[in-house]
């Protein structure tokens, strides 16, 4: 049963690396300088709060790269996990990307066991120290392929009682070894790790090792390419849904109400049959005008103390309008100053909260009311034309 014991943290490891990796892909807004949760704010951010800043000032320039490098590796890093395919190898570059994201990202998490990354950094090394185990692993699988096609059967972990080692190998009574070997000690013991077992010729173990090495290898080869298809597509799978993106929940659509329009019938005034005058009264046309700024909709969209989303058009930024108890709106860039989750409105608390820490908003300011993040929300500049429609300044 002992060997499926690391089988949950590879899956749960490998799943959520993979998530991560593609979320990042198919987010434009990712690479996009001009968006809040891009890789480019975030570094330059961390240049200001790191420990490592110094050495960020300098990658700074290249945080598009990082970014796309970062993605395709927490990719391929979850899906060498998930799949237990050069787990050691997997297993290190996860702990590499969890100590960078650390240091540059939850290192001022307070307490800092609610930052993720300290608990990813140490769930790494047991992979790290035991490889990704014989169940449900193609290391395990190609080894054992190449052992068979070697005539070597697999090598399997056998439980061994105590007392058998110890009469094998080390068993001192009165001072004097008891062991069957005339060695007492661990150096040629053939059930203790670290010797091979003597049942296979040396060079077979070799051709084994080296056939699964090649396997791995060529396996390995054909993952990075899948996974840079797969990569591929969720970039543009991303790029299609963000263009119709609408933000989740109530949402807010420019159909403008139609600028009223005034005509006046003209008059005509005719009198006997003379010299009929005749006055005509030219007519006249009211047009409304509405404010400037980018139309978001109409405000009889969102109705009291409720919530609308938006895509921010400067920044590609999900942007969130409230219409407050008091009949007022209100609106904000939705990106938690934290960590960048998406926050939402609670209409029973009246308040702003975010998904994933917990960091609380004021309605009407933004500003933090509880939490880790460690400013306001953004606020929006947001008017309402005498049109009945929302305008973006
Ligand atoms: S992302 Fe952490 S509180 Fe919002």
């Amino acid at each position: 049963m002992s060997e499926w014991a690391l089988v949950p943290l590879r899956l749960f490891l490998g799943a959520t690396f993979v998530f991560a990796g593609l979320q990042k892909l198919a987010n434009p807004a990712f690479t996009n300088p001009a968006s809040s949760i891009s890789i480019q704010h975030q570094m330059a951010f961390a240049v200001t709060t790191s420990p490592i800043g110094g050495l960020l000032a300098h990658l700074v320039a290249g945080a598009r790269v990082i970014g796309i490098v970062l993605a395709f590796g927490e990719l391929l890093v979850g899906l060498g996990t998930v799949l237990g395919l050069w787990t050691r190898v997997a297993a290190a570059g996860g702990l590499l990307i969890s100590l960078s994201l650390f240091l540059t990202v939850s290192f001022h998490t307070s307490p800092y066991f609610t930052g993720s990354d300290i608990v990813f950094f140490f769930a790494w090394i047991p992979l790290i120290i035991a490889g990704g185990g014989s169940r449900l692993s193609v290391d395990a699988k190609l080894a054992q392929i190449a052992a068979r096609q070697q005539g070597a059967p697999p090598p399997a972990l056998v439980p061994i009682a105590f007392s058998t080692v110890q009469s094998l190998c080390g068993h001192y009574d009165d001072g004097r070894c008891r062991a069957l070997r005339a060695l007492c000690g661990p150096q040629h013991c053939p059930v203790l790790a670290g010797e091979r077992p003597s049942l296979y010729d040396r060079r077979h173990l070799d051709v084994v090792d080296r056939r699964t090495l090649i396997a791995g290898t060529s396996a390995v080869v054909g993952g990075v390419a899948g996974a840079l298809a797969i990569g591929a597509i969720a970039a543009e799978g991303g790029k299609i849904l963000s263009s119709g993106a609408s933000g989740g929940g109530r949402t807010l659509s420019p159909t403008p109400t139609s600028a009223p329009t005034t005509t006046t019938s003209a008059p005509t005034t005719s009198t006997s049959a003379s010299a009929a005058p005749t006055t005509t009264t030219s007519a006249p046309t009211t047009t409304t005008s509405h404010p400037k700024g980018t139309l978001l909709g109409s405000a009889s969209q969102v109705p009291r103390n409720e919530a609308a989303s938006f895509t921010i058009p400067t920044n590609g930024d999900p942007g969130i309008v409230v219409h407050t108890k008091e009949g007022a709106f209100v609106a904000y860039d939705a990106v938690c100053p934290h960590l960048g989750c998406t926050v939402g409105y609670a209409p029973s608390m009246q308040l702003f909260a975010c998904p994933c820490h917990g960091s609380e908003f004021e309605v009407m300011t933004g500003d933090v009311i509880s939490g880790p993040a460690p400013h306001g929300l953004t606020k929006l500049d947001l008017v309402e034309g005498a049109n009945g429609n929302l305008y973006l300044q």
